[in-house]
């Protein structure tokens, strides 16, 4: 091991040697923003993965249930969610040789001040301020302009329609809302998930595998009455006294724009009860959030929560904390975003679908409202309307009553096919009815997760070298790529050495059958295999010897302590799941 390699260095060398990920489409010269994960790489995102899907979905106070909706999505969608418009990165072109550059990065990195969320004025008023040119040419720039991330497609091989790969999952659980809300049983709150592939077409990605152009997310979209918000809140807390406590450290936005960067630790409630957070949700999920981080193995000294300006939000968001980890590579870094959505999805989708994504909230007792009823007058109706009369009257009993009646009420008149009829001409009388409850758009707060991004940080703090330079990936236990490994000391012809390998054969039978995930390996010397399971993170070694095929017992031996105990064959079950319950 060379001792004068970054870690991150160390990293990527042995993500390629190890089967864990490398640039994608690698034997055509690789596109950038593209990662191919490995049989290990894949092993531990399926494994974050499912923490997630225990931590987010299962381990919760509230009826959440996972989804799954194709990533193909029609342009009316991500026009009605808002991303056909803003969803937009400022770009840059150089007048001499054509590169093109985020704008916004291309100031940051020059002149080290954060630009984000400025307008194409502005950013070109730094540009020439500063006289910024081209970094590979030194020639002009041009005034930034906005540029679509979303990948274009078409559905249909021939004048297909017009369509794009999602940039988020989260459009899938709004348009479905209405179908899981009557699948749960009408009730808030109700909290949608799903995980799945995205794709951004990212100007210029540079940063590995932290800005890509597809990757997979993993996101929450939460329903819920916001008058109900704190009461419900506030009785999960009481039940839960750990989550309560959970400490969080923020960076509010305040204090940014004081000019500080300081972070202050706050409790769950303490987030609630200050107002630090738009909606009490807001914080239960970062706690969650939080504790899903450290569980996975991140120190809470590295996780902060990042309030955003009202500049840095996504279009949709009226507060949104980013969730970052601190590495050595690259600072802190973004691996999840918590956003308040409030109403903007639903009500954007009943404005283009047209279709009811209410909630029906029923009152406790039924409440007594007055209520006007109208009805046309065929007299003065047949009066005004002659020939017409028939075809009016049957589209006035088409027509939304209460629309009827604003209109009425504001202008005095409706027109009917070209035929003004006045107030007059209905009866309007004011009745006393039984309401038993009344529509709502719910609100929406979002967690939504990076798993690549938390996979990088995983494996960057898992990464540890040894007194004697060896690597050994320090992985939580869970996220491990397997859970044990199983060696016979020496695999040969000799009579010992057959025995060896039939026993340490059926070891790996018998795991597997119990649901262990094994990694068998009888070639070279036991030395490397140690090796090679230490580098990809295996936590526990099963070692088959000369006393095993004597007296049934074998060695278990542990990366990190490398440490190793010798127990009898039926008791490896029960050694090895005390480390995964
Ligand atoms: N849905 C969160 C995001 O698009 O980043």
């Amino acid at each position: 091991m060379e001792r004068n390699k970054s870690k991150y260095e160390i990293l990527v060398e042995l993500a390629k040697r190890r089967g864990i990920f490398w640039p994608a489409y690698e034997i055509y010269g690789g596109v950038a923003g593209f990662y191919d994960f490995g049989p290990i790489g894949l092993s531990i995102k399926n494994n974050i993965m499912n923490e997630w899907r225990y931590y987010l979905i299962h381990n919760v106070d509230v009826n959440v249930v996972e989804i799954e909706t194709p990533i193909i999505t029609p342009r009316i969608v991500l026009k009605a969610s808002g991303h056909e418009d803003h969803f937009t990165d400022p770009i840059t072109e150089c007048k001499s040789c054509g590169r093109v550059y985020r704008a916004d990065h291309l100031i940051e990195e020059t002149i080290g001040k954060k630009v984000e969320g400025l307008s194409m004025d502005e950013l070109w008023k730094i540009i020439q301020e500063h006289n910024i040119k081209c970094p590979e040419c030194g020639g002009e720039l041009t005034k930034p302009k906005p540029a679509l991330l979303l990948f274009k497609t078409e559905i249909g091989p021939y004048k297909g329609s017009k369509a794009y790969l999602r940039p988020e999952t989260a459009q899938g659980m709004f348009t479905n809302f209405k179908n899981i809300l009557n699948i749960a049983r009408n009730k808030l709150p109700l909290g949608i998930a799903q995980i799945g592939r995205v794709g951004r077409n990212e100007i210029s990605p540079r940063q590995g595998l932290l800005r890509l152009r597809e990757f997979t997310i993993m996101e929450l979209e939460f329903f819920f009455d916001p008058e109900k918000s704190y009461e419900e809140v506030l009785n999960i807390l009481k039940k839960r006294n750990e989550l309560r406590n959970e400490k969080l450290n923020i960076l509010t936005a305040k204090t940014k724009l004081e000019g500080k960067e300081d972070t202050q630790t706050y409790t769950t409630i303490d987030l609630i009860e200050e107002n630090i957070v738009a909606n009490p949700w807001m914080a239960y999920w970062m706690a969650i959030g939080n504790i899903f981080l450290r569980k996975i193995g991140i120190p809470p000294n590295k996780i902060r929560f990042d309030e955003k300006l009202p500049e840095e939000k996504a279009h949709y968001s009226e507060q949104t904390f980013d969730q970052e980890v601190l590495t050595e590579k690259y600072g802190w870094i973004e691996v999840a975003g918590y956003s308040y959505r409030t109403t903007y999805d639903l009500r954007r989708h009943i404005k283009y679908s047209k279709a009811d994504l209410t909630f029906f909230k029923k009152y406790k007792k039924p409440k007594k409202v007055k209520k006007k009823k109208i009805a046309p007058n065929p007299t003065k109706i047949r009066e005004l309307a002659g020939e017409k009369f028939p075809l009016i009257m049957k589209a006035l009993s088409e027509m939304d009553k209460e629309s009827l009646l604003l209109e009425l009420e504001s202008k005095g008149y409706i027109d009917v096919l070209d035929v003004k009829i006045p107030r007059t001409a209905f009866y309007i009388k004011e009745e006393e009815v039984l309401v038993h409850g009344e529509k709502i758009i719910p609100h929406v707060v979002e967690p939504s997760f990076g798993l690549e991004r938390i996979f990088y940080v995983l494996l960057e703090n898992s990464l540890h070298i040894t007194n004697d330079q060896k690597i050994v990936l320090r992985l939580p236990y869970r996220i491990a790529p397997y859970m044990a490994a199983v060696f016979p000391l020496v695999s040969g012809t000799r009579p010992e050495h057959v025995k060896m390998v039939n026993l340490a054969r059926k070891i790996r039978e018998i795991l597997i059958s119990n649901r262990i995930t094994v990694y068998y390996d009888e070639e070279g010397s036991i030395g490397k295999r140690y090796v090679r399971a230490d580098e990809i993170g295996i936590p526990l070694a099963i070692t088959v010897d000369y006393q095993s095929i004597e007296d049934n017992t074998v060695t278990i031996r542990h990366r990190d302590t490398r440490k190793q105990k010798r127990i009898h064959i039926d008791k490896i079950i029960e050694e090895i799941s005390q480390y995964f319950r």
